[in-house]
């Protein structure tokens, strides 16, 4: 089953040509490793699908659905998220307030500070770490730091309690 495809993906800055009608299929269950030089366009393609750039021409399909993200947030929604080499953490919020930036549950409009912990408990406890998300980002090791921008990735789905 192809679960992403992308066809005919094309993105210029100025007068570079960083793609040139790039052509990716993927199935399911499959790992992909992206190789190229420095410049070859990696990182402008993996924004392209996250979200962040928009493409001058080609199309993208998720799971045969038409893909066009107008924003990382709206990539999330529908499964695809980038984990950057560089992720800038907030040093001063919880480890939970971290993990769940940009989809935090709230109650009446306000931050649902029992159900973040519970959530970001759980998320945790599928990647067998026991650590307290309620500790500050700054108070981590430096292991720490990195698996909790490790587990910013996760889906959604996971993250709002969903099996
Ligand atoms: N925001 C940008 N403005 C201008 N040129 C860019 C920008 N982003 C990438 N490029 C250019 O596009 C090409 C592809 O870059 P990039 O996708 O970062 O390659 P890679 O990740 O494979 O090293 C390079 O020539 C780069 O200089
Ligand atoms: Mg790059």
């Amino acid at each position: 089953m192809t679960v992403l495809s992308l066809s005919n993906i094309s993105r210029r800055f100025g007068p570079t040509v960083a793609l040139d009608g790039v052509n990716l299929r993927l199935q399911k269950g499959e790992v992909h490793a992206l190789i190229g030089e420095n410049g070859a366009g990696k990182s402008t393609l993996m924004n392209v699908l996250a979200g962040l750039i928009k493409p001058d021409a080609g199309t993208i399909e998720v799971e045969g659905r038409a893909y066009a993200p107008a924003s990382p947030l709206d990539a999330r929604e529908r499964g695809i998220a980038l984990i950057h080499q560089e992720l800038s953490l907030f040093p001063h919020l919880s480890v939970a307030e971290n993990i769940m930036m940009g989809m935090e549950p709230s109650r009446l409009g306000m931050l649902d500070r029992q159900k973040l912990n519970a959530r970001t408990a759980e998320v945790l406890r599928q990647v067998s770490r026991s650590r307290d998300q309620r500790n500050l980002h700054k108070s981590l090791s430096r292991r720490g730091a990195r698996d909790c921008r490790q587990l910013h990735g996760p889906s959604r789905r996971a993250k709002r309690g969903h099996r």
